[in-house]
C-alpha cells in the first residue's frame, strides 16, 4: 500500500578490500605517498571481509533522474553554507557525495527531504524536484515527504523501544498495515530487507538500543525501509562503525540500490568508489564536478576533485 506525498490541495505545509584499491589516476596507481595517506584516511571505515564489487569501476547502469536540484542555495542565518548547486540524482543508483569537512554535504543531503526545515535560522532556495514535483510546495506535507524520502544518520539512533517497535512505528502511523498480522510481516520483511532478521527473530522485544552499533545501524535502515520510501539519504552512515560492520551495511546498500535511490555521504574514498555508480564532489559550499565515480576517481576534469581524492587536501 502506497500513501500519497502530496496533501489535498487544502492541506497546509503541513572484491577484498584490498588496501591497494586506493584511487587510481589515469589507470596509473597512485603514488606511495598518496596511496598512504589514502589508507590512512580510510583505515575506520576500510573492510576486511570482501566488498560487494571490485573497487574502482565496478560502475553499472543508472536509473532515470529521481530528484532534480537546480540553483539550490542555503543560507544559516548570514551565513552562506551551499551555492546555487544543481545535480541531478538516479533512480535505483548509489550517488556519493564527497569533499572536505564543512563544504555542504550535510546540508544539501537535508535538502532532499526539507530536514533544514527543522533548523529555526536555515532558509534554502533554488528548486528541489522529485519524480517533477516541487518538494517545497506548500502542498507538500514534510512528515510524508520524510517517509518517501528516509534518512540514516552517522551514529544509529534506534528508538529506545523494542526491536519490533522501532520498525512497527512508521507503518502504524501512516496506516500501512490494517492488522496485527500485517505489520508483522511488514516488520518481517523490512528486518530481512536490511539483512537484520537472522540476528533479531528471536528477541524482536528485547530493547533496539541493546544492539551492537552496527546492528542498529541496520535496524534505523530496517526502520527507514519499514515505510515503503523511495529515496534512502545516508550520512556517513559507517563513520561510527567497526570494518567488518561497515562491510555489511556496503553490501546492504548494494542490495538496496536495486530498489531504491540512494545518496550516501562519505569520507571515505574507498567507500565511495567501492558502494557508488555516480559521485559528486563538493568544495567551500560549491558542487565542483559529478560524474560516473569511475570517472571522478580516474579522470577528474577538474584539479581540485584531483587533489582531494589523492589526500592533497580535505
Ligand atoms: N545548524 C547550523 N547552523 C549554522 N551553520 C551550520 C549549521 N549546519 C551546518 N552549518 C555550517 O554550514 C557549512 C556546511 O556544513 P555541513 O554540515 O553541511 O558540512 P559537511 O560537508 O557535512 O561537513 P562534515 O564532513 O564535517 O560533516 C559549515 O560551514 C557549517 O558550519
Ligand atoms: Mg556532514
Amino acid at each position: 500500500m502506497k500513501f500519497k506525498l502530496f496533501r489535498a490541495p487544502e492541506g497546509r505545509n503541513g572484491g577484498p578490500a584490498d588496501p591497494t584499491d586506493a584511487p587510481r589516476m589515469g589507470g596509473q596507481v597512485l603514488p606511495a605517498a598518496d596511496a598512504a595517506a589514502e589508507r590512512q584516511r580510510d583505515a575506520a571505515a576500510t573492510p576486511l571481509a570482501p566488498a560487494p564489487k571490485p573497487a574502482v569501476g565496478a560502475g553499472g547502469p543508472v536509473g532515470a533522474t529521481k530528484i532534480c536540484a537546480r540553483d539550490v542555495s542555503v543560507f544559516y542565518g548570514d551565513k552562506q553554507a551551499l551555492y546555487d548547486v544543481s545535480l541531478d540524482i538516479p533512480d535505483k543508483t548509489v550517488t556519493a557525495l564527497i569533499g572536505p569537512s564543512g563544504c555542504g554535504k550535510s546540508t544539501f543531503l537535508r535538502t532532499m527531504n526539507r530536514m533544514n526545515d527543522t533548523i529555526p535560522h536555515a532558509r534554502v532556495t533554488g528548486r528541489i524536484e522529485m519524480d517533477g514535483e516541487d518538494i517545497n510546495a506548500k502542498s507538500v506535507d514534510p512528515v510524508l515527504l520524510r517517509a518517501r524520502v528516509g534518512m540514516v544518520f552517522q551514529k544509529p539512533n534506534p528508538f529506545p523501544k523494542s526491536i519490533y517497535e522501532n520498525v512497527a512505528y512508521g507503518p502504524r502511523i501512516h496506516g500501512l498495515a490494517t492488522s496485527k498480522g500485517e505489520l508483522d510481516d511488514i516488520v518481517q520483511a523490512s528486518l530481512k530487507r536490511a539483512g537484520l532478521w537472522e540476528e533479531v527473530a528471536d528477541r524482536l522485544h528485547s530493547p533496539g538500543t541493546g544492539l551492537s552499533g552496527g546492528q542498529q545501524q541496520r535496524l534505523v535502515i530496517a526502520r527507514a525501509i519499514a515505510v515503503e520510501p523511495e529515496v534512502i539519504l545516508m550520512d556517513e552512515p559507517c563513520s561510527a562503525l567497526d570494518p567488518i560492520a561497515t562491510a555489511k551495511i556496503e553490501e546492504l546498500i548494494d542490495e538496496l540500490r536495486e530498489r531504491y535511490c540512494i545518496v550516501i555521504v562519505t569520507h571515505s574514498m574507498a567507500q565511495a568508489a567501492r558502494v557508488s555508480q555516480r559521485t559528486a564532489f563538493f568544495h567551500l559550499g560549491r558542487l565542483v564536478e559529478t560524474g560516473d565515480t569511475e570517472d571522478i576517481f580516474t579522470n577528474p576534469r577538474e584539479r581540485r576533485t584531483l587533489d582531494y581524492i589523492t589526500g592533497r587536501f580535505g
